[in-house]
């Protein structure tokens, strides 16, 4: 028995690849590469020394869908494969609700014709909006959601609870990720934006590096601390391991539920560049610009849920963040292309 991954080749999906095959899951992985590389899972087999069936597929496609559930005893799957440049989602929302919602649909109904029913979902924290009690709980009631990509997230946990009602054998984690950064310690694996980074972590980074010259920080006048955004920064590989205990419950139970995954802490940009700093050596030349469209002040997580029901939390610091993230960045100038 397998357990499929979409996506599996991106930034998360390769991190929690990694964390799977290391503890003994067989797994099958599927991307189109449309935001990532077969190098990334040629590395994923060195770092573990383990081997894995990949197939080449969009969501989008029945067949192909078909043909790996055919070949393969899925049991249960792990659904990274989305877009999530927000700043694009604007732009061709179109695409973004064909690929993330008609694609999870899809892969959904597949699913079903094949009688497996557990899927771990990836959402995100961005389905609270501008939170109006922090931290963060999963019975917040969801924000007004300012971009096409946040809307698919939300759109998709609704269908998923929509499903459930219609066939009460679904098992589904709505895990509602917080801001993913860092890299796998190896320096094997990373986040590799293929363009100038929208995220603030690749492009600290590339700035460290000198690829790009001076970080813009969007607003120093927000209702916070120091006055810039504050969020809950929390390392790849923690969120990663996350995904196996949720997919460790969703096994045993049935249901759709909501879990935050963060540290339950929230860091402000200031802080962000302040241990980054620390973590590479180097100063990091920034400049306060005006606030990002669509922002928001502050988010943080209580993730007391996922530590109560899964048994997760987060254990790596901001400072190991910044230095994985360091190391990564350094060691592979250019991504995977390096
Ligand atoms: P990513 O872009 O690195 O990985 C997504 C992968 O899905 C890529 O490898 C891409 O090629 C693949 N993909 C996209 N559309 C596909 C399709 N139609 N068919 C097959 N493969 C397809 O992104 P990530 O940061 O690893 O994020 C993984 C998931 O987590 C996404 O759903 C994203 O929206 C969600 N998420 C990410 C963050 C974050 O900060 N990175 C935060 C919250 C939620
Ligand atoms: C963004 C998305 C969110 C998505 C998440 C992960 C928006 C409005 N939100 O979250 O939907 O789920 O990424 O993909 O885009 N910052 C700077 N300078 C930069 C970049 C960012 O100061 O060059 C600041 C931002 O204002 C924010 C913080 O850094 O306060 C984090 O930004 P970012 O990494 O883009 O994540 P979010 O905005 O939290």
């Amino acid at each position: 028995m397998s357990i499929l991954i979409t996506g599996g080749a991106g930034y998360i999906g390769s991190h929690t690849c990694v964390e799977m095959l290391n503890a003994g899951k067989e797994i099958v992985v599927m991307d189109n590469f449309y935001n990532s590389k077969p190098e990334a899972l040629r590395r994923v087999k060195e770092l573990t020394g383990k081997d894995f069936k990949f197939y080449e597929c969009d969501l989008l496609d029945t067949e192909g869908l078909i043909r790996i559930f055919k070949e393969n005893k899925i049991e249960g799957v792990i659904h990274f494969a989305g877009l999530k440049a927000v700043g694009e989602s604007v732009q061709v929302p179109l695409k973004y609700y064909n690929n993330n919602i008609t694609g999870t649909i899809t892969l959904c109904q597949v699913m079903e014709d094949f009688g497996c029913k557990k899927m771990v979902f990836s959402s995100s924290a961005t389905v609270y909006g501008n939170a109006a009690v922090l931290p963060v709980t999963e019975e917040a009631p969801k924000g007004e959601l300012t971009n096409p990509y946040g809307r698919t997230k939300s759109m998709i946990e609704e269908i998923l609870k929509d499903l459930y009602i219609s066939d009460n054998s679904w098992s589904v984690a709505l895990l509602r990720y917080f801001n993913p950064i860092g890299a796998h310690e190896s320096g094997r694996i990373g986040e590799d934006p293929n363009d100038i980074p929208n995220n603030i972590c690749p492009y600290i980074s590339q700035v460290a590096a000198g690829k790009l010259e001076i970080l813009p920080v969007y607003g120093n006048d927000y209702d916070t601390p120091d006055g810039t955004g504050v969020r809950d920064y929390i390392h790849v590989v923690d969120l990663a391991k996350g995904h196996l205990k949720a997919l460790d419950y969703i096994m045993k139970t049935t249901g759709v539920e909501a879990f935050n995954l963060g540290t339950g802490k929230g860091n402000s940009v200031l802080e962000l560049i302040a241990a980054y700093e620390k973590a590479c050596g180097k100063k990091i030349p920034y400049k306060i610009v005006g606030r990002r469209p669509g922002d928001i002040a502050a988010i943080y997580a209580d993730p007391s849920k996922a530590e109560q029901v899964l048994g997760w939390t987060a254990e790596l610091s901001l400072e190991k963040m910044c230095e994985d993230a360091w190391r990564w960045q350094s060691n592979n100038p250019n991504g995977y292309d390096s």
